[in-house]
């Protein structure tokens, strides 16, 4: 039985993506909620695309922070003014995986014929992290709120002592181990024999190839300003992470921040706290063609896989891309380009060293891949330069992705996202 996704004709196509700047978070949209943030990406994607509204079937969105007060982000982006109000909507979670699991919801609705156009993608605004309150005092305010009387309230809360009052922040920690993202990287760093060196000979190589993306316009290309201040008297128009004059001396001299003593990821080796949002246009084949929408290329196969997040927590793309190339009926040397997310240089170097690797092939059941051609890899940088707002680099990635198979006029690409709990996606693209 074929693996392949969507019937001849009836594909799902990529027609366009587009995304917001991606910022170092507290800086220009700080003022921004990712609610506000997703809306403007997906109205740059509605105006560029010039699709119809009212003919979107469907919006899939994907955050990991979601404001506890419109938990929907996707129903509140899909109430922009553009859209009829009949328009659906959900909202996914797969961590740093959301945009891309937004994707692939969208598509199977295309695939099943449930829907004929649907818009794809994420965002994630970590200027504006829910500060939550102790459960000491959330238990007072609870138990006060349900007093029958002044004094009895008034003594309620009089129980609340001085330490009740310390706010909780969220961590990027994995609730099942307590490990940060940032420990792990270091963990995986050590077990796969990562040089600190070579995480920051790498992270340069992001910063350069970012740069030049933005300088010749392919990364501009994919990018809507954002007016932000009082009266929007600022344009925002470009990444702000991105250190051109970055030298490999100075990434050298960074201080190791997640484990100080033995550790060797650091800040210039991460990918930063990131504001930002990204979506993507989708559409059935025979739609696409019937409209006369030229698609930039289709979704040939996915996969997810997971491991345990006590082992090497950002490895499970080295599961993932092998079962998604299977499914594509591809090997790596058919491939044009791969993009892999980089949360950090440890991660994306451990990843590379697994598809090539017999041990983590045969826990994929698979063949390995064998060495992606560096030269094919994230040409125009990736998340340690350009940032990583998390909800929403799936949708960037796969943007890219597609974008520049167009411009070098290649035939495939494979695109890998890390992510929280063990968990990895792949996804193959071919175009024509
Ligand atoms: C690593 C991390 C803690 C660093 O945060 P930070 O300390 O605010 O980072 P900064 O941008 O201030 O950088 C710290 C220093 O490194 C320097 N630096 C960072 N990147 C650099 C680069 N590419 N070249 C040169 N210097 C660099 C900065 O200039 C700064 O120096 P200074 O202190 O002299 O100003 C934060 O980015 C983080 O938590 N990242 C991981 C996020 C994560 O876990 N994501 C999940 C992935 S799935």
């Amino acid at each position: 039985m074929s693996e392949r996704y969507g019937q001849p004709g009836r594909r799902v196509a990529v027609i366009a993506g587009v995304r917001t700047p991606f910022v170092r978070s507290g800086t220009a949209f700080k003022g921004l909620s990712a609610i506000e943030l997703g809306t403007l990406a997906v109205d740059g994607l509605v105006a560029r695309s010039g699709v119809d509204p009212a003919a979107v079937d469907a919006l899939v969105f994907g955050t990991v922070v979601p404001d506890i007060l419109a938990p929907n982000i996707a129903r509140e982006v899909a109430l922009h003014p553009r859209f009829p109000r009949s328009l659906d909507a959900h909202s996914v979670s797969r961590a740093c995986a959301s945009a891309n699991q937004a994707i692939t919801a969208a598509a199977d609705q295309l695939v099943l014929g449930h829907a004929r156009i649907a818009i794809a993608g994420g965002a994630e605004s970590l200027s504006n992290v829910p500060i939550l309150h102790s459960r000491g005092f959330s238990d007072a305010l609870v138990a006060a709120s349900r007093a029958k009387s002044v004094p009895q309230k008034l003594r309620t809360l009089a129980q609340i002592r001085p330490r009740d009052l310390v706010p909780v922040t969220p961590a990027i920690a994995e609730p099942s181990t307590g490990e940060t993202m940032g420990q792990s990287a270091d963990t995986m760093a050590k077990l796969n024999g990562i040089a600190r060196e070579d995480q920051d000979h790498f992270a340069l190589r992001s910063h350069r190839l970012a740069a030049a993306g933005w300088k010749d316009g392919r990364l501009a290309a994919e990018v809507t300003p954002v007016y932000v201040g009082p009266r929007y008297e600022v344009a925002v128009t470009q990444d702000n992470g991105i250190r051109e004059d970055s030298t490999y001396e100075q990434l050298a001299a960074l201080r190791p921040v997640f484990d100080r003593g033995y550790g060797t990821v650091t800040a210039g080796n991460a990918s930063p706290l990131t504001d930002g949002a990204a979506a993507v246009l989708l559409m059935r084949e025979d739609v696409a063609r019937a409209l006369g929408y030229a698609p930039i290329a289709f979704i040939r196969a996915y996969a997810y896989a997971a491991l345990d997040p006590a082992e090497q927590l950002l490895q499970a793309p080295a599961l993932a891309a092998p079962v998604a190339m299977r499914r594509a009926g591809l090997a790596l040397a058919d491939l044009d380009l791969v993009e892999m997310h980089e949360a950090f240089a440890a991660q994306v170097l451990s990843n590379l060293q697994g598809l090539a690797s017999p041990v983590w092939a045969r826990r994929a059941g698979m063949e390995p891949l064998g060495d992606v051609d560096r030269a094919r890899l994230n040409v125009m940088g990736g998340s340690l330069a350009i940032g990583h707002p998390f909800g929403a680099t799936g949708a960037r990635i796969l943007t890219t992705l597609c974008r520049e198979l167009e411009r070098r006029d290649g035939q495939f690409g494979l695109m890998t996202v890390c992510a929280a709990g063990g968990l990895g996606h792949a996804m193959v693209v071919e175009r024509a």
